[in-house]
Parts: C-alpha cells; sequence; structure tokens
C-alpha cells in the first residue's frame, strides 16, 4: 500500500473518505450529519457510511465512532480504521484517504490499523483479493510517528507472508537465505556439523528425522555504542508433524505455522536498521523440521543440550523446547542482559488463554510485567503463567536430567519451567507462548484468517523504547 500525503485531505483523489464521530458530536463531514440515522451516535465501533452521489470528489465516506474523545486511545483508532477498510475493500475501491477531526495523535494507530486490515495471503491465488493500493493522510501529521508505524507494519507484513508460506517454502535452508540476504545485519548460519560441535544435541535430535538439514542461524544488529544488548529467539519449526509420535491430521494441518516466532525474529531484523535503535539486538533461530523416518529421533532417547544437561525424549512432538533449549544456552552465552524467546511452543497455552491472548512466563517479574505492558501499548496481549515448582516436578526423569514433557496438565507452565533449566541466573529472560495468537482459523478484530505477526510490535516497541 502507498501512503501519500494531501494537502486539503477532503480534495485529495481517493475513492473514500474516512472521517471520524464521537459520541454525540458532529463529524467534520456534512453529509454523514445530514443523512446517518439517529442510532448512529458515534459509540466505539459504530460505521457509517454514504455515496455522495457526485456531490464531492470522493464516491462515498465512510465515519467511524470513537467513542468519548478524552478516552480515545491507539487500540480504539486502529480497530475502527480497520474496520471501514474492511468495509469499503471492494473492486472499485483503490483509495482511501484519513482525515480524522482530534488533537490526539491518530496518525500511527491509523496507519497500523489500515496495513493490517488491508493484508491477505493471496500470493498463490489466481484471483486476488480486493485491497487498498492507496492510503491519504493530511499533510502535517506527525512525520516521523507515521514513518516508524510504517517500518513496523511492514515488519508485520514480511512476518505474516512468512509464516503464512507452506511449509515446502518456507524451509530451514530458506529462513538462513533471508537472514543471510539482511541489509545492515550481520549473520552467520551454523550448519549441521558445526551445530554437533557445539554440542546442541537437544536441537540436533529434533531435525535429524528430516531431508531438509537444519540451519542454526545467528543475525546481529551493531549500532556504535549501544545502551543495552539483548537477544530475541524465535521457534524455527518449520514443519511439526510430531515426529515418531505423529500428530493426527486435524491437528498436523497448521502447523506449517510452528516457525511463526521465527519469522517474528526474521521481520524484526529486517527493519531495525531502518528503525535504527540503540541497542545490539541478536536474532536467533534453531531451524529444523520435526520429521518421522528411519533417522527421527525416538521416544525414550537421551540427548544432551548445550550447557550438558541431559533430557530424556519423552514425547517427540514436545520438540520446540528442544530447539530452544539449544538457542537459549547459546544466548546465555552471548553476555546479553536480556532474553527474550517467543514460540508457538504448546496447545496447552491455546487452551487455556484462546486467541485472545499469548502466554507469558520468565525469572524476573519486572522485566515480564515490562513487557507485558510494552504489548499493552500497541494492542497484543499477554497473560503471564505461574512458573511454580511443581511443574518441574512432573518432569522428573529416572534415566537422564529431566523428560520434555510433564503431566497432561499445566502444558504451557511445564514448557516454560523446561526452559528455565536452560537460561543463566545473570540473565532476564521472558518467554511468550503465542500457540493461541500467531495464526488464526477465522478471522478476528482486524486481522485476517492465517499469520497475525504476533509478537512484533510487542518486542519492537520494546526495542525501540
Ligand atoms: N507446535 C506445537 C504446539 C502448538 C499446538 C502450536 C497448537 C500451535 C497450535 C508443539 O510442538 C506441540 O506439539 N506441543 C505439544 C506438547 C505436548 C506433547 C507435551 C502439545 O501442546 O500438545
Ligand atoms: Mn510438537
Ligand atoms: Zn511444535
Amino acid at each position: 500500500m502507498d501512503i501519500k500525503m494531501s494537502d486539503d485531505i477532503k480534495n485529495s483523489n481517493a475513492d473514500v473518505l474516512i472521517v471520524n464521530k464521537f459520541a454525540d458530536k458532529p463529524t467534520s463531514e456534512d453529509l454523514v450529519n445530514k443523512y446517518a440515522p439517529e442510532s448512529f451516535t458515534g459509540e466505539k465501533g459504530q460505521i457509517f457510511s454514504i455515496h455522495t452521489q457526485g456531490a464531492k470528489p470522493y464516491t462515498k465516506v465512510v465515519a467511524i465512532g470513537l467513542g468519548d474523545e478524552d478516552k480515545v486511545d491507539n487500540n480504539v483508532i486502529r480497530e475502527s480504521v480497520a474496520k471501514a477498510i474492511r468495509a469499503v475493500s471492494k473492486k472499485d475501491v483503490k483509495s482511501v484517504a484519513i482525515g480524522l477531526d482530534t488533537k490526539y495523535n491518530w496518525v500511527g494507530p491509523a496507519l497500523m490499523g489500515a496495513q493490517i486490515a488491508n493484508y491477505h495471503f493471496d500470493k498463490y491465488k489466481t484471483k486476488k483479493n480486493d485491497r487498498i493500493s492507496e492510503l491519504y493522510f493530511p499533510n502535517g501529521v506527525d512525520n516521523d510517528l507515521l514513518n516508524r508505524a510504517k517500518s513496523i507494519a511492514e515488519a508485520m507484513i514480511f512476518t505474516r507472508d512468512l509464516a503464512n508460506e507452506p511449509a515446502s517454502y518456507a524451509t530451514p535452508s530458506k529462513l538462513a537465505e533471508i537472514a543471510m540476504n539482511l541489509e545492515g545485519i550481520e549473520t552467520k548460519i551454523f550448519d549441521k556439523d558445526e551445530i554437533e560441535k557445539m554440542g546442541m544435541g537437544a536441537y540436533l535430535a529434533v531435525g535429524q528425522g528430516s531431508a531438509q538439514p537444519p540451519k542454526f542461524i545467528h543475525m546481529k544488529y551493531l549500532p556504535q555504542n549501544p545502551k543495552k544488548r539483548i537477544a530475541i529467539i524465535g521457534k524455527g519449526i518449520c514443519f511439526d508433524s510430531g515426529g515418531l509420535d505423529i500428530k493426527p491430521a486435524s491437528s498436523m494441518i497448521t502447523m506449517k505455522d510452528d516457525m511463526s516466532g521465527a519469522a517474528c525474529v526474521l521481520g524484526i531484523m529486517k527493519m531495525l536498521p531502518v528503525l535504527n535503535p540503540n541497542i545490539e539486538v541478536h536474532g536467533i533461530i534453531a531451524a529444523c523440521e520435526n520429521m518421522p523416518s528411519g533417522s527421527s529421533y525416538k521416544p525414550g532417547d537421551i540427548v544432551k543440550a548445550m550447557n550438558g544437561k541431559t533430557i530424556e525424549v519423552d514425547n517427540t512432538d514436545a520438540e520446540g523446547r528442544l530447539t530452544l533449549a539449544d538457542a537459549l544456552c547459546y544466548a546465555c552465552e552471548l553476555g546479553v542482559e536480556e532474553v527474550v524467546d517467543i514460540a508457538t511452543l504448546t496447545g496447552a497455552c491455546m487452551v487455556a488463554l484462546g486467541t485472545a491472548a499469548s502466554g507469558i512466563m520468565g525469572n524476573n517479574d519486572d522485566f515480564v510485567n515490562h513487557i507485558i505492558k510494552k504489548g499493552k501499548e500497541v494492542g497484543e496481549k499477554f497473560w503471564q503463567m505461574p512458573m511454580w515448582q511443581e511443574y518441574r516436578d512432573n518432569m522428573d526423569s529416572d534415566v537422564a536430567d529431566m523428560k520434555n514433557t510433564g503431566t497432561r496438565y499445566g502444558g504451557a507452565s511445564a514448557a516454560g519451567m523446561f526452559l528455565k533449566e536452560f537460561v543463566t541466573d545473570e540473565v532476564k529472560w521472558a518467554h511468550l507462548d503465542v500457540a493461541g495468537t500467531a495464526f488464526l482459523d477465522k478471522p478476528l478484530k482486524e486481522f485476517s484468517k492465517g499469520a497475525t505477526g504476533v509478537g512484533v510490535r510487542t518486542l519492537l516497541k520494546y526495542i525501540i523504547d
């Protein structure tokens, strides 16, 4: 979508004009004031559109209800603009102008809402979805904020595209190739031999059943005098069949999305040189596929992670934590202050929180709360799950230091406690379980079906702030 500026937003070349209505106040558009029904009071979520019948330079005007003016926030604007964009996305509408009549700094969330709603993954469809190709903003809006929102939206689109790609395209090698080609980022790829040399036995075991070789990806964004050094790790299971503990077809069907965390990290790394924060950021992905074959790792196998801890493989479908274990060990050796991992880790988290919120855990409540707060500011919800010893006790093994699964219940916390074994105490660590939020099987709010790019906005906000 091209972003254009207009000196006079009511006389741009756009097909449609979006205006706002605050509760019980008139809009800036006489046609709406005149013809909207009384029920259109300007409450949050309301929408009214009317054809201008040649009376205006635009063919249609859409008014969005924003509620009380003094209660308006980014979420209201983003969701309302998204709704309006959805409503007007038709074949004959190619351009939309947004002219909100408020002192609130609305451009950032308006752009985000428009970009999120305008997204469709139709690369492989002969008949493409209807979408907007031009978006007009009034000249004089805050350009820095607009540009920042543009970059964040671009990161999201990149992440959503990659997570939506079938597994036959988005292989570990493909992720490595994408990482190598990022501008302004230093990337090192470790192949199987080097992964073995580093002692990443847990990660290696997961990928050994696949015809696709594993790729350990380390990306670095290195500003001159960074204020802080952090690492972000994305779960990069390019396809999760479950392995020998194979998934039923109904659970396997969406498992191309099991690299959503990796896609999020790639999207963020791609935009860091543009956003230019003064923080050193390491992006880490232990990419592989979890497949059943004659060379697969087996239930009962004992593997050793990079920090020397041994793990009895209780279930080959609890593979994400095995790959993350080694990625966490690696990250903690970089001398960074903070580590965040993002992973489609447990069905249990999805059962607990649904698609409404992601799970979050960590070894430092202040740090976890900080990430929760950043999420709130950009419209991504995180809900903290407990990290109690009971969950860890369930993973005691008779033959190794631990098993990779606990009991059937409390699975999100168990996975968190498992990961904690591979994080050193000096590092502040947060774990984001996005199993329920990374990929939608039906549209939700401003999002269409499929990949959501969850985490991109929260983690970028955390990095930029
Ligand atoms: N990738 C899945 C988790 C998942 C489930 C993501 C549904 C998105 C939607 C993960 O690797 C997995 O299979 N987890 C198992 C763990 C179990 C075997 C302890 C699960 O949640 O069932
Ligand atoms: Mn699995
Ligand atoms: Zn998985």
